[in-house]
Formats: C-alpha cells, sequence, structure tokens
C-alpha cells in the first residue's frame, strides 16, 4: 500500500490509500477525485487523466514512455513535470506521493 495524495486545482487535498499494482488514475477515479475523467479507462489514448507530479517525487515515478510523451502533446498546460496518471504504478516505492490536478481539469 502507498499513501497518494492528490491536490486540486482549488487546493483540496484528497489523501488516499492505493494498493501495489493499481495506478494513481485508478485510485483517483475510485475514490471520485474530480478532474480525472480518464475517458480511455487506462489505455493511453485520452490525456484526461494528466496530474503534476511534485518535483520531490519526479525521480521515483521515473520518466514517460514515448507512447505517453506523445499523447501528452494532446494534454493542456503541460509542464516538465507532467504525467498521465494511468501510467504510473503504484508502489511500495511511491508511499507519500503527491500529484497535482491541471486548471483545466479543474
Ligand atoms: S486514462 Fe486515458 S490517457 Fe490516462
Amino acid at each position: 500500500m502507498a499513501k497518494i495524495t492528490y491536490i486540486a486545482f482549488d487546493g483540496t487535498v484528497y489523501d488516499v490509500e492505493a494498493r501495489d499494482g493499481s495506478t494513481v488514475m485508478e485510485n483517483a477515479v475510485r475514490n471520485s477525485i474530480p478532474g480525472i475523467e480518464a475517458e480511455c479507462g487506462g489505455a493511453c489514448a485520452c490525456a484526461t487523466c494528466h496530474v503534476y507530479v511534485d518535483p520531490a517525487w519526479l525521480e521515483a515515478t521515473g520518466e514517460p514512455e514515448p507512447m505517453e510523451e506523445d499523447m501528452l502533446d494532446f494534454a493542456s498546460d503541460v509542464q516538465p513535470n507532467s504525467r498521465l496518471s494511468c501510467q504510473i504504478r503504484v508502489s511500495a516505492a511511491l508511499d507519500g506521493l503527491i500529484v497535482r490536478i491541471p486548471e483545466s481539469q479543474g
């Protein structure tokens, strides 16, 4: 299990206990966190699960795969720490992860 903190654009904080092997997107949807629509269900084909990874967690979450990079081109307000949350898999190494939800999804 890992604790993941989602911070909405309005500053609302959502703390979630996430199972290992699930994705950051799945945990957002399961907990009805606003701003993560995940229209494609995690197939890396919609970019509606866009989040900003807290800078302290960039190394632990790793680099996006080329397919994710391509899909991020369709997201709004992309920043260097942008990721698609369906492509971030939860493990104990991510216990304490913080992600922020972009204004465009707020
Ligand atoms: S849920 Fe569609 S790209 Fe992540």
